[in-house]
């Protein structure tokens, strides 16, 4: 016992050393390209020194705690006994909804992310549409139900295509578009009965169908303030001209050419005020990332859903062109003081590809090698995913979404250009990505 004490005493010691040396410690939860792409941007800051992931994953640059992104004791254990860590970014859903950021906060750390009564925005869909309702935010018609009868009746009366939704969170996959009304009630009854996303299913919202197109504008948030990212554009689909199985993200593109200044005007005074002033009289107020997933049909923008952090894989397109220091943009937000940051956006087009296993988002192989990393040009950047050492030392696969090249340019022909130039030059077994990401830019 004595012993291990010391250990630690002496590892504490020499850890504060380096931060003097270094910089300040980070922990990024999460382990996929979004926070790779947060660690890399991170890095670019002078202040910051080691990076921890909670777990990371391989080919992020980060030292791999082997702790789990929703093990949220432990992760808290893990900053208390290292007290160079100055900031936990806590980029994915799962650990927000758990409360992680209160945790932290309680015992006096500084995190980054909504608290877990903000962060309802994203984990429950019916408070979202709630709050939405009482605050006048534009968003499609609906109805909210923990009874399956209301929920029957309430479809019967509707029109079609109507969009069935679990509550909670269910991975990407708890959103049914209805077109007819037997396929509504067997998604009530998948959701509500069979339990497919579990308790995600104890109340369902039943929503009205909208039309045009989709835009997703991430903003920071410091609970008072907003500052806006640049929009995006991401691509839900497994296969071209947007076929197939809907997946965590196959591509983004940034910014989005269609969503004008005007838009972005409108959508700032009818959606982004009204949200965060919301928040503030929810007595929940937001800091971290607020995504505005919106629908757009010519001047008419409505809110499809709320997120409450960075997107995946709309992140790899929209960091990259942060021309600002990103340490210090999160200790604004935690710190409520963004108005005090000029915050730069470089003036380019970004895109980022995904390569995807084999079978994804259903069943595909892991450990399988990937080669050709070498070669890939310094005008393009590899953002890794569900990769892990293989035994040569060399990457091997280990997940659906393996990686995404992402590439930045004056005009996106040339970004899409070099994207899809290096992406043939990676290689792994079974490898399939879209082919059609800003091909209609
Ligand atoms: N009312 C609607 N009308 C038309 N399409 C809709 C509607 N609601 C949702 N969708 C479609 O379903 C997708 C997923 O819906 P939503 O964003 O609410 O679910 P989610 O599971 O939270 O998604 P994400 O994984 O992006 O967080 C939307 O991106 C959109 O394409
Ligand atoms: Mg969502």
């Amino acid at each position: 016992m004595s012993e291990n004490n010391n250990v630690k005493t002496v590892a504490r010691y020499v850890n504060l050393r380096e931060v003097s040396e270094s910089g300040d410690d980070v922990l990024v939860v999460g382990g996929g390209g979004r926070e790779h792409a947060i660690v890399a941007k991170l890095r670019q800051s002078k202040r910051v020194g080691r990076i921890f992931g909670a777990p990371g994953n391989a080919g992020m640059d980060v030292t791999e705690t082997g702790i789990g992104a929703t093990d949220i004791d432990r992760i808290v254990e893990n900053v208390a006994e290292n007290p160079n860590i100055r900031l936990t970014v806590v980029a994915p859903d799962d650990p927000l909804s758990m409360g992680l950021v209160d945790k932290l906060t309680a015992r006096g750390f500084r995190a980054f992310g909504p608290t877990k009564a903000a962060a309802k925005l994203e984990w429950s869909k019916s408070y979202a549409k709630d709050v939405m309702r009482r605050y006048g935010i534009p968003t499609a018609a609906y109805g909210a139900f923990t009874d399956i009868d209301d929920a029957r009746a309430f479809v019967s009366g509707g029109k079609f295509p109507v969009v069935v939704k679990a509550d909670g969170l269910a991975l990407g996959k708890g959103v049914i578009i209805a077109q007819t009304k037997a396929e509504a009630f067997n998604a009530l009854e998948e959701i509500m009965l069979d339990k497919k996303f579990g308790a995600a299913g104890n109340e369902v919202v039943v929503e009205e169908f909208l039309t045009g197109y989709e835009v997703s504008l991430l903003t920071f948030v410091d609970g008072k303030h907003f500052s806006l990212m640049p929009t995006s554009c991401d691509h839900k689909r497994a296969l071209d001209g947007d076929k197939g199985l809907n997946t965590g993200g196959m591509g983004a593109y940034s910014p989005c050419p269609l969503f004008t200044k005007d838009l972005l005007d409108k959508t700032v005074k009818t959606i982004v005020e009204p949200t965060v002033n919301a928040m503030i009289k929810e007595g929940a107020p937001f800091k971290g990332v607020l995504y505005f997933g919106l629908m757009v049909s010519g001047d008419d923008i409505k809110v499809l859903e709320y997120n409450a952090r960075f997107g995946d894989p709309e992140t790899q397109s929209v960091l990259p062109l942060l021309d600002s220091d990103l340490y210090e943009i999160m200790n604004a937000v935690i710190d409520g003081k963004l108005d005090a940051l000029d915050i730069k956006w470089k003036n380019k087009k970004s895109i980022n590809v995904v390569l995807a296993s084999g079978g994804y988002p259903l069943g595909y192989k892991k450990g399988c090698e990937i080669s050709g990393l070498n070669d890939v040009s310094d005008d393009a950047k590899v953002y890794f995913a569900g990769v892990k050492r293989g035994d040569n030392g060399g990457f091997v696969t280990n997940g659906g979404r393996v990686l995404c090249v992402q590439a930045m340019a004056d005009d996106f022909a040339s970004a899409r250009k070099t994207v899809y130039d290096n992406i043939v030059k990676i290689k792994f077994d079974d490898c399939f990505y879209r082919k059609d990401i800003g091909s209609k830019l």
